[in-house]
């Protein structure tokens, strides 16, 4: 349970980053609040988003910190193309194939595209350094493998995913899992949206020989699981 300040900080953030993301608010306060619980709980490693767009999760992620402590405890790295969704594929299902078709939508966001220069606009307007948010351009097959070993030494304590298609959400989910420190949270922002993402999640899990469990978050606004071995917690034991 929060306390009234807490809940006070995590309103403000999500006025201030509003203008920055399409994400839920429900998601959102998800987001925020898993940024503190890692922090809280002084796990090892670094915080990342793969799907930023115009940043507000991220931007989020390094706020609620500001306020909550004073100072930014945890880095986030953004990772995107900065050029939109590649095309949706088969496993992606029909209505991600419509969604990329009607470009007169009012969700259509270009294509989810955001712009590069704006978001480092906006980095400067809340005052962030290079340090604290660290920004990597380029489609995930070129920009995570690069970071792999520098992701590894640092370890990865909140992983969000919000890339909506199989291949990239597979992708990350792939790349980073590996690198996520002990009890990690993950999160699916578009597990119940898009059936790429439950896809991917299922497929991955599934390959990799996990039983990690996925949670809901708040009315089906996203999905979540931690990286843990075996029951965490929320069944009482027979
Ligand atoms: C729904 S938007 C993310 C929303 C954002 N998290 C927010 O707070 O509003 C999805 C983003 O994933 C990015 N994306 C999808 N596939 C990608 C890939 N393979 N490589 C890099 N970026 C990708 C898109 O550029 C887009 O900005």
């Amino acid at each position: 349970m929060e306390s009234a300040q807490d809940q006070e900080i995590l309103h403000r953030v999500c006025r201030e980053v509003a203008p920055y993301t399409m994400v839920p608010q429900a998601a959102l306060l998800f987001t925020l609040e898993s940024a503190l619980h890692c922090i809280e709980l002084d796990m090892k490693g670094s915080i990342v988003e793969c799907g930023t767009w115009k940043g507000g999760c991220s931007f989020g992620m390094l706020l609620v910190q500001r306020y909550k402590y004073g100072k930014i405890v945890k880095p986030v790295w953004m990772f995107d193309s900065f050029q939109g969704l590649p095309p949706a594929d088969e496993r992606d299902g029909p209505l991600a194939k419509a969604y990329q078709r009607d470009v007169d939508s009012a969700y259509y966001y270009d294509n989810c595209t955001a712009a590069l220069e704006d978001v480092r606009i906006a980095i400067k307007l809340f005052g962030f350094s290079d340090e604290e948010c660290r920004v990597v351009p380029g489609w995930f097959s070129d920009t995570l493998p690069s970071k792999t070993t520098t992701l590894g030494r640092e370890g990865i304590a909140l992983l969000r995913v919000d890339a909506d298609w199989y291949e990239p959400v597979r992708f990350v989910l792939d790349t980073l899992l590996p690198h996520t420190t002990d009890d990690a949270r993950v999160i699916l922002d578009d597990y119940y949206f898009w059936d790429g993402c439950a896809r991917a999640t299922h497929d991955f899990l599934s390959s990799s020989g996990q039983a990690y469990r996925i949670r809901t978050i708040g009315d089906f606004v996203g999905a979540w699981f931690e990286k843990k071995a075996g029951r965490s917690g929320l069944l009482s034991p027979l």
